[in-house]
């Protein structure tokens, strides 16, 4: 058979995609001429595709997040099992919150093009346009106390922050209590969580998620606070793809959260990230403003702010900025 033959066979498939090396091993030849093999094939119409992190494979790619196109990718247990693609709503959370009330099972996962009523955190707008951004929501159901709940924000942090680095190396995010994803100062992405309690016991949550991917041009707005991927790096991403790996992340995640019952696991991760830590800073919270020094997280998640008398407090919700509040 020639290597034509055998990089078709070995490549056939959706979703099937393979490092330059292992097509090498399998087909018998060298690195660099399996890559040569590939280029010529797709000089003569083959539809060659590399895709970061995942390597060649053959068939069209889109950038659409339409469900097929993040299976592809997907490597999930559970979360995806359901996954729903709306070219436009509202917010993904407030779709996701309505098939949660009506019983949609945990791990199923709302994508959208664009969003009309993106929502931030604080009732702050998300801004959303077509085309360029990844905005998903997902259903969990945990079996834990909504106490639990707190420590969920801090968890996703961690595990958005890996998706996105692990398609952006070399470049270290940083993470902004609670949940703030930021590249050179500026925001990079956020998370929404919201839940439904029910007689002690997390009825569900869901986790919005916001990344700014492909996008070029912000509205002035927020175009001084706001950055993408693309501005931060120079390359444009495959939505799908980096829906996928997120997925990956978030469940990876979950699942040491549940067996450990703690944050343990992520904060070295987080400490490292963390723009706050060992900062004076001020907390606007829905009731005051608070000032003091970032001292970590407690165990809920929760800031731990040294005040001025020397005291340490717990903030469960707020808005921190470092310096004094202009
Ligand atoms: C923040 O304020 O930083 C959180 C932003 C969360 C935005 C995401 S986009 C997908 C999901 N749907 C929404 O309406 N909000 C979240």
């Amino acid at each position: 058979m020639d290597g034509r033959q055998r990089v078709l066979d070995l490549l056939e498939g959706d979703g099937v995609f393979l490092p330059i090396e292992e097509i090498a091993h399998s087909i018998g030849m060298d690195a660099n001429t399996s890559r040569s093999l590939l280029e010529e094939m797709s000089a003569d119409g083959v539809r060659v595709v590399e895709v970061p992190g995942r390597g060649f494979g053959i068939g069209a790619v889109t950038d659409i997040l339409f469900e097929q196109e993040v299976r592809k990718f997907l490597r999930t247990r559970d979360l995806g099992n359901e996954i729903i693609f709306r070219h436009e709503v509202t917010s993904t959370n407030d779709l996701a919150v309505a098939l949660a009330e009506n019983g949609q099972p945990h791990g199923t996962v709302i994508l959208a093009d664009r969003q009309t009523g993106g929502r931030g955190r604080m009732g702050r707008t998300w801004i959303s346009p077509a085309g360029v951004n990844l905005y998903l929501s997902a259903i969990f159901r945990p079996e834990l106390p909504p106490a639990a709940a707190t420590e969920v924000p801090i968890m996703m942090a961690v595990a958005v922050a890996r998706a996105l680095e692990r398609q952006t190396p070399p470049l270290k995010l940083h993470i902004k209590w609670p949940n703030d994803l930021l590249y050179n100062g500026r925001k990079l992405g956020g998370i929404l969580c919201e839940m439904r309690t029910s007689a002690n016991r997390i009825q569900f949550l869901v986790a919005g998620i916001g990344i700014n991917v492909n996008t070029i041009d912000f509205n002035s707005e927020i175009s001084d606070q706001a950055t993408s991927m693309r501005i931060a790096t120079g390359e444009s991403y495959l939505r799908p793809l980096l829906a996928a790996d997120l997925l990956e992340e978030i469940e990876a995640a979950w699942d040491v959260w549940t067996t450990e019952e703690s944050l343990d696991p992520f904060m070295e991760y987080w400490v490292e990230r963390s723009i706050l830590e060992g900062r004076q800073i001020t907390v606007a919270t829905q009731a005051a403003q608070v000032e003091g020094i970032a001292e970590g997280l407690a165990p809920s998640g929760a800031l731990l702010l040294r005040m001025p008398d020397g005291s340490l407090r717990e903030i469960y919700a707020g808005d921190a900025h470092i310096g004094p509040l202009i």
